[in-house]
Formats: structure tokens, C-alpha cells, sequence
């Protein structure tokens, strides 16, 4: 985000000294930038060396063989199934998610949550974690930012941090993992990056974080941040140990930094026929795009049929996870709270039966829902494969190749 924010002690004038008013110790400044010094930074002020560390050994990422989808079909995955009762509780935020789809660009996984993830930082790229329900706190070198359902929480790559749910219910995570930087859609930036006019949102919408933290250093005690990174030309893990705890920041400023943003504080653009999905568009990274549907008016042309037409996404794969409300266009199909529906590219989806007349008429949709629009083909991880719902692809039909939707 090229919108600058300033939290506790900087010193006036950068890469100068900054001491301690107490000791009169020297803070280590570290520079936190994107594209190689070319892009969005921050400078964060810490009080002990911030490239300290005593151990370095293997975090062993859950065994995953993502399945290309092929033969092709659209599929329903019902994320709930996958923490049945009670087994939130142990889930932790980052360790706990399971993958549902994910290819060379992005990976989109799910977990239910009831207990504090450890210390983590995503080499690979930058995160955006939208909250379906519960609440929590994101914990960073940064700062807090207070967390609860309908945000969400995009977070620059590298940034240590960790996830505190709060409350007595599970902390319900959909998070958006890129291998590259996710920023609000190019478009609806100016040339020097502050949001426009024409935007659905702007900067008084986005939440920075609260702090800096200054959490204590326990002496003698190490501490465990587990890294995501790129190895081999896939994804490894490595819990790195370090003397001092990395939440030893006395003041940052900069446009880096990780930001909450609710998906009822997105202002809808609506008109008398269909608004294509890119109307909706939130952020964008190398390779997909996030779009919302949110509760809004729906086209008012005399004529106009407010569910979407039929189409084919030649170029892409959409996925959509149905978050809240009542979406018109899948009624019929299953699909309900906690869904996820793929529709591949190659494959014509549009409303289920009935909805494209039931619809006309329709004032009001409410309805919420992300998507996911990727480029390259989407392939079906651990988790998809866990929660598929079998059907689906046989809902505008009314049967599949045994006759019936089994
Ligand atoms: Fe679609």
C-alpha cells in the first residue's frame, strides 16, 4: 500500500542514529522492502539484532499431492466438513489450514480455529486471509490489528507474525496465499498509488495496525518462528529459532505494513443491466484476481434479469466461497454457508435451474460471497479433495452418469 503510516518511536531522519532514551543503546533499523529496493518499504526500529538466530531445522509441511482436474467437471466443496465438530478447538491458524485448490500462482486453504498459531512468516508472498466468522487478534512486528468476521487481512510477505482467536467460537480462516504481492485492483489506484474516486473503497476504510508491540524478552528463552519459503521449486518449511523475541520493535513508518479491510465497508457499483464480475473486484496478484458480492440493489433496466448470464470463462478458473446471505444463483444446488464452487475453465456455468426466471423482478440480492478468478487451472489439494461434495457437476442437469445426481 502506497499510504504511509508512523507507529511509536522513529527518529527524524532516516538511517541515522536511534538510541535507547534510557541505555542510550543503539536500535537496529531494518529496512522491509518490496522489488529490491524499488518498491513499497518500511523502516522498523528494533532492540536487538534483527538477524539473530540459534537453530534452524525443518518444519514438515502436511504430505499433499494436489490431483489436476481432469476429467474436467465444476465442483462444490463444503469447507465445514473439514473440521467436523468439535476438532476446532486444537486447530491452530497457520499450521492447521487445509488446502483445498492451488496451482504455480496461488493456494486457497480453509481451518477452523480455536488455539494461538506459533510465530510465522510467509517467504513465498503475500497472504490475504478473509475471516468467515469469529474473531481474533493478528499479532505482528508491527502491531495488533483486531480481527472478526468479513474482514480481510491482507499480509506482506515475510512479516512475523502470529494469530490469537479470541471468544468461544472457532475463528473460521479462507486464506488467499500468493506467490507474489496482493495489492487493491491497479485500477483503481492513481499513478502514485492513493485509491480513487471511482474505487469501492478508500484508504479511511483500510485498518493499519495498533502498537508496536513490545512483547518481553524472557531471558534464556528462544523462540520458534516457522517459515514458509520457496525451495526446489516448491514450497518448504523451516522453523527458524532466534535468541530474542522478534515482536521487539520500538517504532516503524512506512507503506509496508499488514492492513484489515471488512467486506461491509465495500461500496457495490450496480447498473440497470448486469455488472460483469470485474465491477466487483477487490485486490489482484501475478495470476488472480478477488472479487466480493455483497448485499446490493440489483439491475433495474424494466427488462433486466438480475442473476448473471451464462458464461465462459475462457481465460480463467472462478472460485467462489459463499460466505453469508443467500445466493440467488446457486439456489437449488447444495451450495449453502461455508461452500466453496470451482467452475473450471472450459466448462459454461451459469444460474441453477429456475433462478435465471426467478429472478427477474428481484430488487434486492443478499447475498456474500469471494471470488477467486486464477489464470492458469487450479489443481485439487488434500483438502478440496476431502470436502467435494460428489454432485455438483450434475446440478444443472438433474443427473449424472449413474442417472441420478449420486
Ligand atoms: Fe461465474
Amino acid at each position: 500500500m502506497a499510504y504511509y503510516r508512523s507507529a511509536g518511536a522513529v527518529p527524524p531522519k532516516r538511517h541515522t542514529q536511534h538510541r535507547d532514551p534510557e541505555t542510550g543503546g543503539l536500535y537496529f533499523e531494518e529496512l522491509m522492502g518490496e522489488e529490491g529496493f524499488s518498491s513499497d518499504s518500511s523502516l522498523l526500529y528494533h532492540r536487538h539484532l534483527p538477524s539473530a538466530m540459534v537453530d534452524s531445522r525443518v518444519w514438515r509441511l502436511p504430505e499433499d499431492k494436489p490431483e489436476p482436474n481432469h476429467p474436467l467437471k465444476p465442483y462444490h466443496f463444503r469447507l465445514h466438513d473439514l473440521f467436523p465438530g468439535e476438532s476446532w478447538r486444537q486447530a491452530d491458524p497457520v499450521r492447521d489450514r487445509r488446502t483445498v485448490l492451488g496451482n504455480a500462482d496461488v493456494r486457497i486453504s480453509y481451518v477452523a480455529a480455536g488455539v494461538p498459531s506459533p510465530l510465522y512468516r510467509n517467504g513465498i508472498g503475500d497472504e490475504c486471509v478473509y475471516v468467515e466468522s469469529g474473531g481474533g487478534v493478528l499479532e505482528s512486528v508491527f502491531g495488533s490489528i483486531e480481527v472478526g468476521a468479513g474482514d480481510y487481512v491482507v499480509i506482506p510477505r515475510a512479516t512475523t507474525h502470529r494469530w490469537l482467536p479470541t471468544g468461544d467460537a472457532p475463528l473460521r480462516l479462507y486464506a488467499i496465499e500468493a506467490n507474489s504481492h496482493i495489492t487493491p485492483a491497479k485500477r483503481y489506484l492513481s499513478t502514485y498509488g492513493q485509491l480513487l474516486e471511482h474505487a469501492p473503497f478508500c484508504e479511511r476504510d483500510l485498518r493499519g495496525p495498533v502498537g508496536p508491540l513490545l512483547a518481553e524478552d524472557v531471558p534464556g528463552e528462544d523462540t520458534e518462528v516457522y517459515v514458509k519459503h520457496r525451495v526446489g521449486g516448491g514450497i518448504g518449511g523451516t522453523v527458524l529459532v532466534t535468541p530474542t523475541h522478534p515482536f521487539d520493535v520500538v517504532g516503524w513508518d512506512g507503506c509496508l505494513y499488514p492492513y484489515a479491510f471488512n467486506i461491509s465497508d465495500y461500496e457495490p457499483i450496480t447498473g440497470r443491466v448486469h455488472q460483469p464480475p470485474p465491477a466487483h473486484q477487490v485486490f489482484e496478484g501475478n495470476g488472480f484476481v478477488i472479487c466480493n458480492f455483497v448485499p446490493r440493489k440489483v439491475d433495474y433496466h424494466p427488462l433486466s434479469i438480475p442473476v448473471p448470464y451464462y458464461h465462459s470463462n475462457v481465460d480463467s478458473d472462478e472460485v467462489m466461497f459463499y460466505t453469508g446471505g443467500d445466493y440467488e444463483a446457486r439456489k437449488g444446488s447444495g451450495i449453502g454457508q461455508g461452500s466453496v464452487s470451482l467452475h473450471p475453465g472450459g466448462h459454461t456455468h451459469g444460474p441453477q435451474p429456475g433462478a435465471y426466471e426467478r429472478s427477474i423482478g428481484a430488487e434486492f440480492f443478499d447475498e456474500l460471497a469471494v471470488m477467486v478468478d486464477t489464470f492458469r487451472p487450479l489443481d485439487l489439494a488434500e483438502g478440496g479433495r476431502a470436502a467435494d461434495d460428489g454432485r455438483y457437476a450434475w446440478s444443472w442437469s438433474g443427473r449424472g452418469p449413474q442417472g441420478d445426481l449420486g
